[in-house]
């Protein structure tokens, strides 16, 4: 184990990733837990165990309300089992109070990118986001746009404030988990 794992397994608090839909959550948290060992959960991931099926299901046969209850016990599990980095879905701080209970239970890093990165980014991978799968292009750059105005109040209540927007490849996710694990971890 390293000097850097062993301190955060000892304190026993999580982390938990926050930001957009795109803002690299899970790509870092993933990074994150090759390089610590520590112990990583995708909340997504999460809750398609429990629901036993991809949240684009969940949320056309019950609905947005229902998942965001679904989130809110599942991070809350999460939390109790011991997850020392939990990548959350990009609307997990904003309903709930799951903000404030992050900020109780652990340690909150916002990872902030620019929207016409989150752009580039999401255009490509929207099939599996329910809120964004039909958009086109024009309608997609508008709602991150909209949605990140809403959400920001949110996001900023986080301890951190990460820059996120160097994780297009390899190189560029190695620099930017080295300078995350330097700072948080
Ligand atoms: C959502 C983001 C998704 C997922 C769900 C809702 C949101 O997670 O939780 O589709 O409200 O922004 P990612 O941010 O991992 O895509």
């Amino acid at each position: 184990m390293t000097e850097k794992s062993s301190n955060i397994s000892q304190t026993l608090k999580p982390v938990f990733l926050i930001g957009f839909m795109g803002s690299g959550k899970t790509t870092l948290c993933n990074a994150l837990a090759a390089r610590t060992k520590l112990k990583s959960i995708d909340l997504d991931d999460y809750i398609e165990n429990v629901a036993g099926m991809s949240i684009k299901e969940y949320f056309s046969l019950y609905g947005e309300d229902s998942f965001r209850h679904l989130e809110s016990e599942s991070l809350k599990k999460a939390a109790a089992e011991g997850f020392n980095l939990i990548a959350c879905g990009g609307g997990t701080p904003c309903f709930n109070n799951n903000m404030e209970l992050m900020n109780r239970l652990g340690k909150t890093v916002y990872l902030h990118v620019p929207n016409e990165r989150l752009f580039s980014r999401l255009v490509i991978a929207r099939d599996k986001r329910p809120l964004i799968a039909k958009l086109d292009d024009d309608s997609l750059r508008r709602f991150i746009a909209d949605k990140i105005a809403e959400r920001e109040v949110f996001y900023r209540k986080a301890l951190h404030i990460f820059d996120a927007s160097q994780l297009e490849d390899e190189d560029q996710i190695e620099r930017t988990s080295a300078l995350f694990i330097e700072k948080y971890l």
